[in-house]
């Protein structure tokens, strides 16, 4: 495809039902009340010169290149900053006004390095493109007058680099920081011929605020913002449109190629999820597609202490499929298992768990998403009839209140974070619940109006106690629950919540969060006009994470918050697919689209697909699985893309149940640390090499689209396939899109899509089908999915991890805005400037109290394990309360969470630890033996490929 050039029309659409009729050059047009005179004259055209303008950003009107005359109105308005109105008659080309930009651009272009023939960005540069435009032929001027020529380069950001004495001070890339992004890190300093563009305290960007999202490079008209790629590699040829892998926000990029080699990532203005915006990882932290540290030959070895042997891919594939069919011949036909991803395509997704259902001929498929979001699936399926979140995006933009539960959006997903501070900016309410004091709790023009700063593990106690106040101070909405609900069960649950317990002055005892609190915040969400919830993993991963997000789902019925635009109930997902994974089937006890196993008519869809029976038994979650290979009963997994030795909880009994099975079959990018106990590794492919789809947090399915050969030969569904094949069950897939196929014929939700549809529309969200062709962007609208919206009693029951004066303090973990995950692709890519080592957040209070200064080592124990790592003191935790991040192998936070998990989905218990925390001297003895373990495990002997 050749380089996708968006149009750019100078400034944003507007969208008024009121139709505005002007002439321009003589040229009718017609357009909504509000837009400016540029914009209607790009709809019929006509490109204005600009410079200072862009459509992402509000016209700002100081370049004075795109001044139009219009008669019968004095002098020469600037074309971005005026608005069209009924018959008027503009002239963009008069030679007064081309005269004028001549002037205009000759002031520019004397105070301008004279390079373009070296410069970077030489043919995709708006300064040389307008210098055309105006005609410029000379500079009356000179060069030699007072310049800006010697200012100098700020490299320091680790992508892009600001040359500043190429900048002409059109203030885009301070707007895009503060209207695209809203991080405010840039300022025009100084007056007239002194003004320039400083990043925080006129410092070196990598030191400022800056959270390098990108938004200014992109806004950048020259060449002084400027990705350090294209200045490297040069300016890329084509392109194709593509969805990062990173986040659940599922932004779509512009992947710009010379050849096969990536240049730049550029944010899609036509992706509906991100609207041209990004941050750091997708448009930067792709580098790791081509680190020296991937794997790109299959390797074997017979024991998990042997070296590694690189192998073929025919070798590897007939070892695995005779391996598995060993086993189950030994050991019974559930003695084997397979992990799918959330990171792959669901057409991978789909596959890995047709694998076992079909060929393996049991149930024994699980997700990492049993480890994020499964309550979510099963809370809102049982409330409300469908397992996903409740609106789009761009919901949010109708939003009067903001309730953020257990969730840090511009960390965790930051781009929908900017567009939930836009609208806060413009005068949204905002209620944080959180232990911890999160960025959004306080960011530039946005304060919250509540921070509910809980104790970690009360969340069901304070969610209650909200629909207490609603319920007894007369909040309710009554009319939406009669029409909406079940009487019985809004009735039992009234009643309950009723409860003194549950009164926030009880609460508080608990909690620790103010009674007043939360009566302001209760009351806050009931009558605030429209308002949305958005939660996420902090609300998911706890002993009761599905009574939180019934209890969520409890509050925006009680209230009528769910069925329309600006309100709902979002799980905000953590990795790019794991609304896809569980659409996929990927749950032992679902098949695709969230039918039960034990539901014969399913079955029978499936077993006339395929062609075989179904157990109607489902089978082992993830931690069944190791349960029943430490018992002997469970000996062979197939795992795709995940990283369960440092995902998942309780590391000890991961790698137990790992090192007592016979045959671990590991697919990934890296040698990760689960490969540490795998027999065969199988190179996997990155999201660039392949074909398929993602579906975001908003049910949105993209299209993932292959913008180079896989590195290692074969795409992932291709090796599924073939294992498949070399076990026995044909698969005879040619291309993802016929997986696609199959899943619109089996599952009704995607009855409509297709890999055609989806290139034709961009994307859509699911359900999609003849009642709703082009996808859904708001569920529930007119009746819930499962009929009438079901209440459920949500006790408050106290986790059985408790404090005590062995573990006096609680451990909550969470995720920072450069890293992703186990890390295993930004560890490799220069996202290590930002975070290069897991911290602990304690108090200073708490720190105090052991002897603890800021960058200590310390020893962070919990009655399963301990390990080291360096303090940060901040008052950003409450005393008592300790954080760290997950994301790298070397501290792993999780060899020290616990086995508790949620009462209905085995969603472990992530965010509430007890544990003690002292001063250290050097590893932990867990730390010591696993880089042992690690260094032996990863030895790869380098015996060529047959
Ligand atoms: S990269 Fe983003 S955060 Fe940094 S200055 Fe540019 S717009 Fe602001
Ligand atoms: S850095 Fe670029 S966007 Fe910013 S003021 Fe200079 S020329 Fe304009
Ligand atoms: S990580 Fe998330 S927010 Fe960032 S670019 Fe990728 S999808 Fe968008
Ligand atoms: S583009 Fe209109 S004043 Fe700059």
């Amino acid at each position: 495809m050749p380089l996708i050039q968006e149009i750019d029309y100078g400034t944003p659409i507007r969208l008024s039902p009121k139709q505005v009729t002007l002439t321009i050059d003589g040229h009718e047009v017609t357009v909504p009340e509000g837009t400016s005179i540029m914009h209607a004259a790009m709809d019929a055209g006509i490109k204005v010169p600009k410079l200072c303008a862009t459509d992402s950003l509000n016209a700002f009107g100081s370049c004075r290149l795109c001044l139009v005359e219009i008669e019968g109105r004095p002098g020469t308005p600037a074309s971005c900053t005026t608005l069209v109105a009924p018959g008027l008659k503009v002239h963009t080309t008069s030679e007064n006004v081309r005269k004028l930009r001549r002037g205009v651009m000759e002031l520019y272009i004397s105070d301008h390095p004279l390079d373009c023939l070296t410069c970077a960005a030489n043919g995709n540069c708006e300064l040389q493109d307008a210098a055309g435009e105006v005609g410029l032929r000379d500079v009356r001027y000179g060069y030699a007058g007072a310049n800006h020529l010697d200012a100098p380069t700020d490299t320091s950001n680790p992508y892009f680099q600001f040359e500043a004495s190429k900048c002409i001070v059109c203030s885009r890339c301070v707007r895009a920081c503060e209207e695209v992004q809203g991080t405010f890190a840039l300022t025009i300093q100084g007056r007239g011929f002194a003004s320039k563009v400083a990043a925080g305290m006129d410092e070196p960007f990598l030191t400022s605020e800056c959270v390098s999202c990108g938004a200014c490079v992109q806004a950048c008209p020259t060449a002084t913002l400027m990705e350090k790629t294209v200045v490297e590699l040069g300016q890329p040829e084509h392109s194709v449109v593509t969805t990062c892998a990173y986040c659940g926000v599922g932004c779509s990029f512009k992947a710009e190629m010379r050849g096969d080699m990536v240049v730049n990532m550029v944010p899609y203005k036509d992706g509906k999820a991100n609207h041209g915006h990004s941050c750091v990882k997708g448009r930067f932290a792709w580098g790791y597609a081509t680190h020296r540290e991937r794997i790109l030959k299959p390797m074997m070895r017979a024991k998990t202490t042997d070296p590694w042997r690189e192998t073929t891919w025919d070798e590897a594939i007939a070892h695995v499929a005779s391996e598995f069919k060993r086993i189950q011949a030994q050991h019974g036909r559930g003695s084997i298992g397979v992990i799918t991803s959330s990171r792959c395509t669901n057409e991978e997704t789909y596959l890995v768990q047709k694998l076992a259902r079909a060929a393996f001929g049991n149930n024994n498929t699980d997700t990492c998403a049993r480890v994020c979001h499964s309550p979510t699936g099963f809370g809102l399926s049982q409330t409300f009839g469908t397992s996903a979140g409740t609106q789009d995006f761009d919901s949010v933009e109708h939003a009067d209140v903001i309730m953020v539960v257990g969730a840090n959006p511009t960390d965790g997903h930051p781009v929908f974070a900017s567009r939930m501070k836009k609208r806060l900016r413009e005068g949204a309410k905002l209620i944080v619940i959180d232990p911890r004091r999160i960025d959004l709790v306080h960011t530039p023009h946005v304060d919250a109006a509540y921070h509910l700063p809980l104790r970690p593990g009360t969340n069901v106690a304070v969610l209650t106690s909200l629909a207490h106040v609603i319920v007894t101070e007369g909040l309710v909405n009554q009319d939406f629950v009669r029409a909406r609900c079940e009487d019985d069960s809004f009735a039992d649950w009234a009643a309950f919540v009723s409860e003194p317990h549950n009164s926030p002055e009880e609460v508080a005892k608990t909690s620790g969060v103010p009674a007043e609190t939360i009566r302001a915040a209760a009351r806050l969400y009931a009558t605030g006009g429209n308002a949305a919830i958005y939660y996420g993993l902090g609300v998911t991963e706890h002993s009761q994470g599905t009574t939180a997000v019934m209890a969520i789902a409890n509050l925006a019925m009680a209230t009528g918050n769910i069925g329309k635009p600006g309100v709902g109930v979002n799980p905000l997902r953590g990795q790019n697919n794991v609304q896809g994974s569980c659409d996929m089937g990927s749950f032992p006890h679902e098949l695709p689209g969230y039918r039960h196993v034990s539901d014969p008519t399913v079955r029978a869809i499936y077993e006339r697909e395929w062609g075989v029976k179904i157990d109607p038994e489902p089978g082992l979650r993830i931690p069944n699985m190791l349960d029943a290979a430490i018992d002997g009963s469970f000996r062979g997994i197939y795992i795709q893309g995940e990283d369960i030795a440092q995902s998942d909880p309780d590391t000890h009994h991961i790698t137990s149940g790992l090192e007592a099975m016979e045959c671990v079959v590991v697919q990934d990018l890296f040698l990760n640390e689960t490969a540490n106990y795998a027999h065969v590794f199988l190179p996997g492919a990155t999201f660039l090499e392949k074909d398929g789809t993602f579906t975001n947090a908003e049910r949105r399915i993209n299209r993932v689209r292959k913008v180079m050969a896989p590195r290692a030969g074969l795409a992932d569904w291709e090796v599924t396939q073939a294992i498949s094949n070399a076990y026995g069950f044909p698969m005879h897939y040619t291309h993802p899109s016929e997986i696609m196929d199959e899943i619109a014929r089996t599952t009704p939700s995607f009855a409509g899509v297709s890999f055609a549809k989806l290139d034709a529309e961009g994307s859509v969200q699911w359900p999609c089908n003849d009642k709703m062709p082009h996808g859904t962007p708001t569920m529930h609208m007119d009746g819930f999915v499962r009929g009438r919206g079901r209440f459920f009693v949500t006790e408050y029951v106290a986790t059985d991890e408790k404090v005590g004066p062995r573990f006096p303090l609680l451990l909550t973990t969470g995720r920072i805005l450069s890293q992703y995950n186990v890390g295993a692709q930004t560890r490799r890519t220069a996202n290590v400037a930002w975070h290069p080592q897991d911290l602990l957040e304690i108090h200073p209070h708490d720190a105090e109290e052991r002897g603890i200064k800021e960058g200590d080592l310390v020893r962070l124990a919990s009655r399963v394990g301990a390990t080291t790592l360096h303090a940060h003191l901040t008052d950003r935790v409450a005393p008592g309360v300790v954080y760290t991040t997950f994301h790298h192998p070397d501290t792993q936070a999780n060899v020290i969470t616990t086995e508790y998990s949620d009462w209905a989905t085995n969603c472990p218990e992530y965010k509430v630890t007890a544990v003690q925390v002292s001063p250290s001297n050097g590893p932990s003895d867990w730390q010591t033996s696993y880089a042992e373990h690690s260094r032996v495990a990863r030895h790869i002997e380098l015996v060529p490929a047959k």
